[in-house]
């Protein structure tokens, strides 16, 4: 049914129209495929356009703080995922949570007379358009930076750090060290902003032990779509707390966030072993993720073939390893990489071996394969960092980067990597593919992330980049196919994966990716943003336009 066929009921019946409408507008997924159907970048020219001249000077009329702005606009038309292009109308700079909140009431006001939406803009390192607004306002949420970070230390209390919704982690991380603070739980890369990876999960190798970085915060602020700026926690609208947490941007803007610290460690011990057995692989990894003070990340990633070894972008591990690396003599299996780290500081810098070798002993890893450096706790956390300054220098950086996240259940874990690295990967295509578990036992239930309904499950990760290869042809598509034939494999095997970061084309994709729990993401989807003005990108509701907002009916 569309929204024809809607209209006409609400002639008939206006009570029975709103409960239906409801259901109709907020399980609509976009018709118009205008953002970004196609894989190549590219700006779409079969549109109308979509707004009059008056939107353009109400927009500019407005009385901000910061301002906005229609002649940037290219700044926000794409992301990392290098794929997908869609200008918006206009970008706000806001100086102040007022600014966002007044936008929002503007656009709400103006109401069926406009199409805008809104789309909050972190570091723009989505993959698939979602921080996209397609001839709407782009937000860039790195202007709402404020120069003081301001660091609780507590003596009754947890300490805890409140940051600005456009926050990098590099910056809070720097800052909280200064303080021998830190974030608990992480993503491998930092120059993400707080805003953006929290309406996501914020995954790495402490979640096995803190939960993911949504696990982890305290107190938010929010802008709604109904322009109303509220704080929430776990006990203070504790619905919006947990609607906005993974929530893929579609409740509210995160202008400011309170994050959980503890204790920062000096130095890290970082190591690597190989496996050629996944069995013994996961068996090792799941032994790890269960014990208490073990090691504190666990991470692990596949060696399709040995070669790439040493050009993959994430192993930039030691300057030393690559000799050591480089000597391994493998026959060209698939191997597996178990990477792990424990925190220390000076005084426990003589007992560290010690007690790492006794957490290694319990392994059964390949005995000649065990790489391992100590760095700085700010130099492990920041490393990718380091592969992204020498991708950059050799133009590698901004490249089409068709990635897929999975959230693989324990059960399956085995079939799935049988399948997957053995027949359908050839090679690690440009790219690393990460492979760890955690348990999620210890995550909050609470939030809208969607996990497998085991409490342990995988990540794996599919990280490839779109290069010209030798004879100049850009495997783009190639990649993108073995993308398909990884997710076919999993419905035709019937493993329950769910998508991290998550991207569908369907309504009939994105109901199966909720399950269950869509009606209660629609219903707060009605609640806090009823015309679904916000993060259109994502593509799961699409913005009511031709009908009064449903809040005066
Ligand atoms: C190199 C690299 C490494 C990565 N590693 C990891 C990893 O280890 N673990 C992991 O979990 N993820 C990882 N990611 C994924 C990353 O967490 C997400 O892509 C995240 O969305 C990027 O953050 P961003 O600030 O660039 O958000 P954007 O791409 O700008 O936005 C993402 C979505 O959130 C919305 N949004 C942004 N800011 C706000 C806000 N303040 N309030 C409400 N909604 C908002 C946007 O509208 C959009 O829908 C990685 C990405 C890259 C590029
Ligand atoms: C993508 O768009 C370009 C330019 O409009 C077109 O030539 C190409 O065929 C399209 N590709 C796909 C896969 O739709
Ligand atoms: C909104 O978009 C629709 C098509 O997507 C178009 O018919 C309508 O005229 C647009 N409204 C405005 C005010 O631009
Ligand atoms: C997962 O965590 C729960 C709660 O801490 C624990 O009871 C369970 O044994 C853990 N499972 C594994 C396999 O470690
Ligand atoms: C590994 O890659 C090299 C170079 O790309 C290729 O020649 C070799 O056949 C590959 N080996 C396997 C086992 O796939
Ligand atoms: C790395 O190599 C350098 C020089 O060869 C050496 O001085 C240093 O101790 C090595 N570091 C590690 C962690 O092995
Ligand atoms: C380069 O990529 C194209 C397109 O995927 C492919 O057909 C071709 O075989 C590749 N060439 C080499 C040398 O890998």
């Amino acid at each position: 049914m569309g929204l024809a066929s809607s209209l006409r009921f609400r002639r008939r019946n206006n009570k029975t129209f709103l409960r239906i409408f409801m259901i109709l507008v907020l399980s609509c997924i976009p018709g118009r495929t205008n953002l970004c159907s196609n894989h190549s970048v590219s700006t779409p020219t079969d549109l109308p356009p979509s707004n009059h001249p008056h939107i353009y000077s109400s927009l500019d009329s407005l009385d901000l703080e910061g301002y906005i702005s229609f002649n940037d606009v290219h700044i926000a038309a794409k992301d990392f995922g290098n794929r997908y292009h869609s200008p918006p109308l206009a970008v706000l700079h806001p100086r102040s949570v007022s600014d966002i909140s007044s936008v929002m009431k503007h656009i709400l006001h103006l109401g069926s007379t406009s199409n805008l939406t809104v789309a909050a803009r972190g570091h723009g390192h989505s993959l698939q358009g979602q921080a996209l607004a397609h001839q709407g306002v782009v937000i860039s949420m790195e202007s709402l930076r404020s120069p003081d970070i301001k660091i609780y230390k507590g003596k009754h209390q947890q300490p805890y750090v409140d940051v600005s919704g456009g926050e990098l982690w590099i910056n809070i991380l720097r800052e909280t060290l200064k303080h021998g603070l830190s974030p608990k739980s992480w993503t491998d890369y930092l120059h993400l902003t707080v805003g953006g990876t929290l309406s996501n999960a914020g995954i790495s190798g402490q979640a096995f032990k803190y939960g993911p970085q949504i696990n982890n915060v305290y107190q938010l602020e929010i802008v709604t779509g109904k322009g109303e700026v509220v704080t929430c926690s776990e006990k203070q609208n504790s619905e919006l707390f947990y609607s906005v947490l993974g929530g893929l941007g579609q409740f509210g803007i995160i202008t400011r966030a309170r994050i959980a610290l503890g204790p920062a460690p000096l130095m890290v011990k970082w190591i690597r072993v190989l496996y050629s057995d996944f069995s013994a692989f996961s068996r090792d990894q799941e032994h790890l993720i269960s014990k208490e003070n073990a090691f504190d990340y666990v991470e692990g990633f596949v060696i399709i073939n040995r070669t790439n070894l040493l050009n993959s972008w994430r192993s930039s591990f030691s300057p030393n390893d690559t000799t050591e690396a480089s000597q391994f003599k493998s026959d060209g299996k698939t191997l597996y990489c178990l990477e792990v780290a424990k925190y220390f500081n000076q005084e426990e810098a003589n007992s560290i071996n010690q007690e790492t070798e006794k957490l290694l002993s319990e392994l059964s890893y390949i005995p000649s394969t065990l790489f391992s450096s100590e760095v700085p706790y700010i130099d492990f956390l920041d490393r990718v960092h380091i592969a992204e300054i020498k991708l950059r220098a050799k133009g590698l950086w901004e490249v089409p980067h068709p990635w897929l996240n999975l959230l693989i259940p324990k059960s399956r874990i085995f079939d799935f990597a049988t399948e997957v690295f053995n027949n359908i990967l050839t090679s690690n295509n440009n790219g690393p593919i990460l492979i760890y578990p955690v348990n999620q036992s210890k995550w909050n239930k609470r939030t809208s992330m969607i996990t497998p309904n085991e409490d342990i499950f995988y990540l794996v990760a599919f990280l490839p980049s779109a290069v010209p290869n030798s004879s100049g042809k850009n495997d783009l598509e190639y990649l993108l196919k073995q993308n398909q034939r990884v997710l076919s494999f999993c419905e035709a095997a019937n493993i329950n994966v769910k998508q991290y970061l998550p991207h569908y084309e369907t309504q009939k994709e994105w109901r199966s990716h909720f399950g269950s729990r869509w009606e209660t993401f629609a219903k707060r989807k009605h609640a806090y943003d009823p015309l679904a003005i916000l993060a259109p990108g994502q593509r799961i509701f699409q913005k009511a336009t031709h009908l009064s907002p449903i809040q005066l009916l």
